[in-house]
């Protein structure tokens, strides 16, 4: 179609995994404007977006530029001001209550940058608390919450407070609370931002390791090339917008080409 937007062009032409074409989550034309009596900022614009089954997709873009703000949609933490969502290929309108609530139970597993597990709960009763809100059996949940602690390596800390342990484990007590509901998506907003590089790459291997055992479709916001270097794609973010996309071809060549792009990215350019 003549005159048809650039960046739609681009985004259709997104290769995907093959083998890995099951529609998760789908955004078309989403946008974002805070409204602020001082300011106006738009924080998306026109983001489009489908996310396939088991695959770990890494978000990189400059601070400020969106990332943040489309993990708070897709997790329907809160409402784009315009745009459509698809869940499994069907419309589904997620940012109003309770629905919202009712979606964010189902399909997602959220992991911060800080943790935010709850101080005065133990490890176990820190992952248990999704599956508590789902209203599940003390028994079901006894046994998933076994299960979530052996995936993320856990079991002999379940007793411990999150205080009682370093942010890696911290980190690990988080991943296992986004995923004992088993989620639809694990989106995970800078999680290995507060670590050193050695438990960077303990959590890395961890996520890649359960995206690849659980076939979990993860979203990875990242400043870390390196941590992008193990996703299937990198979409990367400037002013509100996907600008460029890098599948990663799994070799050693990575990590530089995800730098350089990056390198054009951060001044806006293509
Ligand atoms: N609740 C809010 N109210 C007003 N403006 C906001 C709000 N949340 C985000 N913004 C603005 O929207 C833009 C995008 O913010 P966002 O947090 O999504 O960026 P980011 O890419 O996650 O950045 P960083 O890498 O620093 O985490 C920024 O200009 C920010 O100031
Ligand atoms: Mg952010």
């Amino acid at each position: 179609m003549s005159g048809q937007n650039p960046l739609k062009k681009l985004m259709n032409n997104i290769p995907v995994p093959q083998q890995k074409l099951k529609e998760v989550l789908r955004v078309e034309g989403l946008n974002k404007v805070f409204d602020r009596s001082s300011h106006r900022i738009q924080a998306l614009r026109e983001v489009d977006l489908t996310l396939y089954e088991g695959e770990m997709v890494a978000i990189m873009g400059t601070s400020g530029s969106g990332k943040s703000t489309l993990l708070n949609m897709l997790s329907a933490i809160d409402a784009p001001t315009s745009g459509k969502m698809f869940v499994f290929g069907e419309h589904a309108n997620i940012h109003q209550e309770p629905q919202a609530t009712i979606y964010r139970r189902d399909h997602i597993g959220f992991v911060f940058q800080s943790f935010e597990l709850l101080e005065d709960l133990d490890v176990m009763d820190n992952i248990a608390m999704p599956l508590i809100l789902k209203g599940l059996t003390h028994y079901e949940i006894e046994l998933r919450v076994e299960e979530a602690l052996d995936q993320v390596g856990m079991k002999k800390w379940r007793k411990h407070l999150p205080t009682e342990l370093s942010g890696g484990q911290q980190q690990r007590v988080a991943i296992a609370r986004a995923l004992v509901a088993k989620p639809s998506i694990l989106l995970a907003d800078e999680p290995t931002g507060s670590l050193d590089f050695n438990t960077t790459n303990d959590i890395l291997n961890l996520l890649v390791q359960l995206n690849k055992d659980l076939q979990q479709t993860m979203v990875i916001v990242t400043h870390d090339a390196y941590v992008a270097s193990y996703a299937d794609r990198v979409l990367f973010f400037h002013d509100g917008q996907i600008i460029d996309v890098y599948t990663n071809e799994k070799d050693e060549n990575d990590l530089d080409k995800i730098l350089e792009k990056f390198k054009y990215v951060a001044r806006g350019e293509r």
